[in-house]
């Protein structure tokens, strides 16, 4: 057993062990393409008896495979894995239940595992040779490292450098809203202006945001160097925690940034956790990540991708924008609308938009437009029945905890 695997291993026992005795049984999901022999053919070649695994379907095309705590010992759980991609059936959950944070403070434990754009920076990005500002990015990121659940959010000075950018995207995107943002965006954005400090000369505190939100949808804000794994991330919109940058994109180019940045963050996203609706959509989103499989995640990363960051909805007969990365990008949010041409729109289905394939670095080629964050909460609560764990997701808002119950 390599590292990895030792430390998938320790992680599951470590979940389970916090499950009930039912839980903690490995359970398969394996899409089975309706060929429940091969399951079996595979169950036999490994020599693990009829009563150690109970076999059931699950749905028309979804097997379900419960195993004895110890039918899977030594190597047998490798062999039945490699045994099922031979045999072309797809695992949906393998199984190993990934560690996840069960109480709001635990995300201590992750909110520092940044990927990227946390101190250091890439060689293309537009602040790597500028010492100024890459002593101010690890300043931020040293602040965020060392934030825990409960404090305050640092109060950070902005420079007069910063406020210029900030300056320059607020004045530009704030004349753009009324016509190309959503209804909900440019309420809460009215609200904000007048209760957490939005101007344009300088910018608001991330803290202020944070109790504002809070007292409103429940939803708080929480300071990160960079970008999160979608893993991480998304953990955190399930205790209503949004992950935000604080550092300012740099000057050299105050319309483009390669990552968030707090333009995006308290443009783009805040806006919309003051909205109950769309603040209870992003929740969901959240709890059906909690101990999901690599796979599922991946399709819940693209499915938050084309609603909170790219989002459209259609009001009064005209498109508006309710993505973050809409709301913050001058260019976009235009072509997202206006454009009578490309780009595709099309109506938000879970199954579709968390398979479709989409570009990092350019427009977007198609846009899912949403009805209603109403309507989009149904959709999701039923796209997460198809996450194939065995257990679902209960939440305690008292106690800002989560509970698995099996199914
Ligand atoms: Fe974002």
């Amino acid at each position: 057993m390599d590292a990895g695997e030792e430390e998938a291993r320790s992680a599951y026992v470590k979940s389970t062990s916090e499950l009930d005795v039912e839980l903690s049984k490995p359970v398969f999901f394996v899409n089975s393409q309706g060929d429940v022999e091969k399951i079996h053919a595979i169950l036999r070649d490994l020599r693990i008896a009829d009563s150690d695994v109970k076999t059931e379907p699950a749905s028309a095309s979804i097997f379900k495979l419960t195993f004895k705590a110890t039918a899977l010992r030594g190597d047998k759980l490798k062999r039945f894995e490699d045994a099922l991609k031979k045999g072309k059936c797809e695992c949906i959950s393998d199984g190993i239940v990934p560690w996840f944070p069960r109480k709001i403070a635990e995300l201590d434990i992750t909110a520092s595992r940044v990927l990227s754009a946390g101190a250091e920076l890439e060689s293309d990005h537009p602040g790597f040779k500028d010492p100024n500002y890459r002593k101010r990015r690890r300043e931020f990121a040293e602040k965020a490292n060392s934030y825990k659940h409960g404090e305050p959010i640092p109060k950070m000075a902005y420079n007069e450098v910063e406020r210029g950018v900030w300056s320059t995207v607020f004045n530009k995107l704030s004349q753009l809203y009324p016509t190309h943002a959503c209804r909900e965006h440019n309420d809460a954005f009215k609200r904000m202006i007048e209760r957490c400090d939005y101007k344009n000369d300088d910018l608001p505190q991330l803290e202020t945001i944070s109790q504002y939100l809070r007292s409103t949808t429940g939803v708080r804000l929480r300071p990160v160097a960079g970008l999160l794994s979608s893993r991480d991330f998304l953990a955190g919109l399930a205790f209503k925690v949004f992950h935000s940058t604080q550092y300012i994109r740099h000057h050299a180019n105050p319309e483009y940034t390669p990552e968030p940045d707090v333009c995006h963050e308290l443009l783009g996203h805040a806006p919309l956790f003051a909205n109950q609706d769309f603040a209870d959509f992003s929740q969901e989103i959240g709890l059906a990540s909690l101990g999901a499989s690599e796979t599922f995640i991946e399709k819940l990363a693209t499915l938050y991708w084309f609603t909170i960051e790219f989002g459209l909805c259609k009001q009064d007969g005209n498109y508006k924008a309710y993505g973050a990365g809409l709301l913050s990008s001058f260019g976009e949010l235009k072509y997202s609308i206006e454009d009578a041409g490309p780009p595709d729109r099309k109506g938000f289905d879970c199954e579709e938009a968390s398979t479709t394939w989409y570009p990092i670095t350019r427009y977007q080629p198609i846009y899912f437009v949403t009805e209603s964050f109403k309507d989009a909460i149904q959709k999701m609560r039923k796209y997460a029945k198809t996450s194939g764990r065995a257990f679902t997701i209960k939440y305690n808002k008292e106690a800002e905890s989560v509970e698995a119950v099996k199914i």
